[in-house]
């Protein structure tokens, strides 16, 4: 089936080439053109009167007066859990640090306990409300992460619902098994990770990533990478959750390893981004858990102008930044770490695509998935300028439009 989406004002996509540098390669702006999808696919970018003789059955979309940017990519974010940690936000607000509530018995524990609780069914309902939010803010692909079941079987419950939401839901999925979120409580850390080591194989049947949460009172560099290592062995590509609250030595591991990505990177000494540069590891900013949880900003600008590959995501998730607004993240890199609009644009799209190591995805090109948003605006500023609200008047996943208003 093809379709054309006629007359935006404006089509606004990253270059493709080089993404490194200040500027991360620019932004190419379209006026005058229209887009011709078919079998998924972006097949054309050209003059409408061209387009039509192309494919004169096409069903037409008229997005005249809009902006035509790539679906964004949220390649970091955990969005299958059962209960809130409402009650812990309130203790922040009046003072609590987030690690103080995790040793009390709060934080990722509490999350776990009641994920373990709830049915498949249960958390499906959950997770498709908080991905049709993610929609609605021009998310087509979203990264999804296990680590509130921590035993096999919940773990592996996750992976089910995770599965099971990408055949459902628009947005593609992207799953990521983190069993080494935590330690549950009353079991060996040894024979945890034992535990979760012996899950990989079967684990990797769904997830395309391994991630651990590499902290002080979480897991160590080496206990990290000595599972990533057998993860990779097992087909899953490594992640690490680095730099979060303390730098012990996450990113050197990383580095050594050849991962993925490094996500958080809040307490990471800027003078650190020299170790990512000219390496395939992109440092993945999570902004929005430092404004939830009013810790620092990562050090975005140095990694920037260091040469580094760089993303921006959520992280969504009910104990460090419950929200589903990635335009709302692109918006907080602008305005805390000296990132620019372009960049932002850039990191969400592009950036996003490549945190995921998905080549097919994050720019308007003829070839790639015709994954887009459609903004309600003749600019791709008013989507970080305009800040917190939602500017996405639809959506096209894989060709087929979903009207969001
Ligand atoms: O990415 N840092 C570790 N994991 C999550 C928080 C999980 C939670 O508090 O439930 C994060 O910030
Ligand atoms: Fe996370």
């Amino acid at each position: 089936m093809a379709l054309i989406i006629e007359n935006p004002a404006r089509i606004v996509t990253p270059r493709p080439g080089d993404q490194r540098g200040a500027g991360l390669g620019g932004l190419d702006v379209f006026t005058g053109m229209s887009v011709l999808c078919r079998d998924g696919l972006i097949e054309r970018i050209g003059a409408l009167d061209e387009l039509l003789a192309e494919a004169s059955g096409a069903k037409r979309y008229d997005a005249s007066g809009q902006t035509l940017i790539p679906g964004l990519v949220d390649s970091h974010s955990h969005p299958v859990f059962a209960g809130d940690r409402a009650d812990e936000f309130a203790m922040r607000t009046a003072g609590a640090g987030y690690e103080e509530i995790a040793a009390s018995g709060g934080g990722i524990a509490r999350t776990v306990a009641a994920t373990q609780q709830a049915s498949k069914d249960k958390l499906k309902e959950l997770a498709r409300k908080r991905l049709d939010r993610a929609m609605a803010h021009g998310v087509t692909t979203l990264e999804a992460k296990t680590g509130y079941g921590l035993t096999p079987e919940s773990e592996l419950k996750m992976l089910e619902v995770i599965r099971e939401l990408d055949a459902e839901h628009p947005i593609d999925l992207v799953p990521t098994f983190l069993g080494a979120h935590a330690v549950p409580k009353g079991v060996a850390k040894n024979d945890y990770l034992a535990a979760m080591r012996e899950l990989l194989p079967e684990a990797a049947r769904t997830a395309r990533f391994c991630d651990v949460f590499c902290e002080q009172g979480y897991f160590t560099p080496v206990e990290s990478v000595s599972l990533l290592e057998a993860a990779r062995d097992c087909g899953m590509l490594p992640k690490m959750h680095a730099d979060q609250f303390h730098s012990i030595g996450c990113i050197e591991a990383a580095v050594e390893l050849g991962a993925v990505s490094v996500d958080h990177l809040e307490a990471m000494r800027p003078e650190d981004a020299v170790k990512l540069a000219g390496t395939d590891v992109v440092g993945l900013a999570l902004p929005g858990v430092s404004l939830f949880l009013d810790i620092p900003y990562a050090p975005v600008r140095q990694l920037i102008d260091a040469g580094c590959a760089v993303a921006v995501a959520t992280d969504f998730n009910p104990g460090s930044n419950m929200t589903m607004n990635l335009p709302l993240m692109m918006s907080l890199l602008c305005m805390k770490t000296g990132v620019s609009t372009d960049e932002a644009l850039i990191m969400a799209t592009r950036g996003g695509a490549h945190a995921l190591r998905m080549s097919d995805r994050g720019r308007i090109a003829e070839g790639l998935r015709a994954d887009m948003a459609v903004l309600d605006a003749d600019k791709y500023e008013e989507l970080v300028y305009f800040y917190g609200e939602r500017h996405v008047s639809a959506v096209i996943k894989g060709g087929t439009v979903h009207e969001l208003r």
